[in-house]
């Protein structure tokens, strides 16, 4: 139909603009203003007549496009187009699914809820959690172990000053730093695992400020370190150059300029002190400076969003575990020691819910709200905590982007080190991870005073799991692999630990 239509217009134009020609002539003849032998005026009259008649077929043309336009409107509904749900469509526009998701999270999540009073009623109870911290008012073994850990800090300062005075040699000052970095590790292991009086979330509590410990002495020493072998190397260069000077003295204003820049700031050695050091510690941030950026001013209704966050989702977190995580924990128990592997995989999809969705509160808790107040209320200026992890299409960019002080302390301190001293890639990486397993096992397995493996494999199945999705998944199959490993990873080795902490501290006979 369509090809008839085009035809039909071409057909009429080719005879109208013969028709208009001749027109035109036959007009122009009658006016009596062509005569034979007036070649030239007739050469002009026959050039108007050509505009003139092209003209006629542009008007003609532009009606007939127009016409054709008119009658497609009403005739031709079709078009070639792809539906909007196939890939190939480029439609990204997924708002409203978005929302139906969020409204359909919040009515299952409701009805979970409501279920879960109804058959536990509340379980929500404030003085178990403090018995949880302090079995006994009168002995705080975790509270002592972290202000013990002082005696560390001022050792890690005391070495450093030594250092920096040349009364220490850098092989001395290793030795003693790496002496006082074990026993920051270890100190705390054994008092957790001799003392009774520790409770699992006390020994947590204290291991986990032991770790962020060990982690800002070991950046400390390196930094001081970096800072006396630049100092050597312009001191070398400065003999150097007295001795035979190649550039030209900087003049008074040179001078100037480079005082100003340097003003406030500090330099090696003024850093080695308390003030500098206790900020540091208490900083959100596992990578010493020398100079960290400060922001202006503390802003005060930030500070009290961040605080009254803070409080909000500590409340939320406990009351979800008691009265949603723990009923299900128990709940799981005989499955496992029966291996009933169905029912297992059934309470392992029903955990994953609270369990998730604990884990996102404490992520928004400790790295937005918490660290943002910490920060807010020091004027730590940097508060780059976490990227964009959830928009992770591979399992190497979630662990770069939701943990950033973790991350720059394993890139700036162990993994480039590793790079820059000739080891692969992959045995940087493969190294890193296995730093990282052994404290989540420190973490986990010396509080519970059980040793098991499941932390440990957790964080090392992260180098093969990388590789996988990295190879075989890209866009959102990879998002949606990301996360599920952390929907279904972290309720397995949730459950392992339990289920060994229940059957060896009740023998399986409370289990129901
Ligand atoms: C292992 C890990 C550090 C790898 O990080 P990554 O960003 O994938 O590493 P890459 O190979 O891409 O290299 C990163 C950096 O090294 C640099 N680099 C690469 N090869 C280098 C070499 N031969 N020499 C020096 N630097 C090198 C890159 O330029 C890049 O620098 P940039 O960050 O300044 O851009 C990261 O996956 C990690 O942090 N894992 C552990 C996370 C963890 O356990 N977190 C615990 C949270 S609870």
């Amino acid at each position: 139909m369509s090809d008839k239509l085009e035809k039909g217009p071409t057909t009429r134009r080719r005879s109208t603009f013969f028709a208009a020609a001749a027109t035109s002539a036959t007009l122009k003849e009658a006016n009596g203003k062509s005569t034979v032998g007036r070649n030239n005026k007739v050469s002009n009259a026959k050039q108007d007549c050509y505009r003139n008649s092209k003209e006629i077929v542009q008007d003609l043309h532009t009606t007939a496009k127009q016409r054709v336009k008119h009658e497609r409107h009403y005739f031709s509904c079709h078009k070639l187009q792809e539906s909007l749900l196939s890939s190939s469509s480029g439609y990204s526009n997924y708002r409203g699914i978005l929302n139906w998701s969020i409204v359909m999270l919040v009515l299952s999540n409701a009805r979970l809820f409501l279920e879960n009073l109804l058959n536990y009623g509340v379980l929500v109870d404030p003085i178990q959690v403090i018995s949880m911290f302090w079995e006994d008012p009168y002995s705080w073994p975790a509270a002592c172990l972290v202000i013990v850990s002082n005696v560390f800090i001022l050792a890690a300062l005391y070495t450093e000053r030594r250092l920096s005075l040349g009364i220490f040699s850098e092989q001395l000052g290793t030795t003693i730093h790496g002496v006082n970095l074990m026993t920051v590790l270890c100190f705390p292991m054994f008092t957790v695992l001799i003392l009774d009086s520790v409770t699992p979330v006390g020994g947590v509590i204290a291991l986990g400020v032991y770790t962020v410990l060990f982690l800002k002495l070991y950046s400390y020493k390196d930094v001081n370190k970096w800072c006396r072998a630049i100092q050597h190397t312009k001191a070398r260069s400065l003999s150097r150059s007295l001795s035979c000077p190649a550039d030209p003295p900087a003049g008074p204003s040179g001078h100037r300029a480079n005082k100003r820049k340097v003003e406030g700031q500090v330099s090696y050695p003024q850093n080695l002190n308390y003030g500098d050091l206790y900020y540091f510690v208490f900083a959100p941030t596992l990578c010493y400076e020398l100079n960290f950026p400060r922001s202006p001013r503390i802003r005060k209704r930030f500070l009290l969003r961040r605080l009254f966050e803070m409080v909000f989702f500590m409340q939320l977190l406990v009351g979800l575990i008691q009265q949603w995580m723990v009923p299900s924990i128990q709940n799981s128990m005989k499955p496992f020691q029966d291996m009933d592997f169905s029912r297992m995989a059934e309470r392992l999809l029903k955990l994953s819910v609270p369990n998730h969705l604990i884990w996102l509160i404490f992520f928004y808790w400790f790295f937005h709200s918490s660290l943002n107040f910490v920060a807010e209320l020091m004027q730590f200026g940097d508060r780059e905590f976490y990227r964009d992890w959830w928009n992770s299409e591979t399992v190497t960019y979630f662990w770069q982007n939701w943990n950033i002080p973790v991350h720059k302390w394993c890139l700036r301190h162990f993994y480039k080190p590793m790079l820059k001293r000739g080891v692969s890639k992959w045995v940087g990486q493969a190294a890193v991870f296995l730093a990282s397993a052994f404290f989540h096992e420190y973490l986990v397995s010396v509080p519970l005073k059980m040793f098991r493996p499941w932390a440990f494999m957790g964080m090392m199945a992260q180098v093969p799991l990388a590789w996988i999705v990295g190879r075989f998944l890209r866009g959102n199959y990879g998002n949606a692999a990301v996360w599920m490993s952390l929907i279904i990873g972290q309720p397995i080795a949730v459950l392992m630990y339990v289920h060994d902490y229940y059957v060896l501290h009740f023998d399986g006979t409370e289990a129901t």
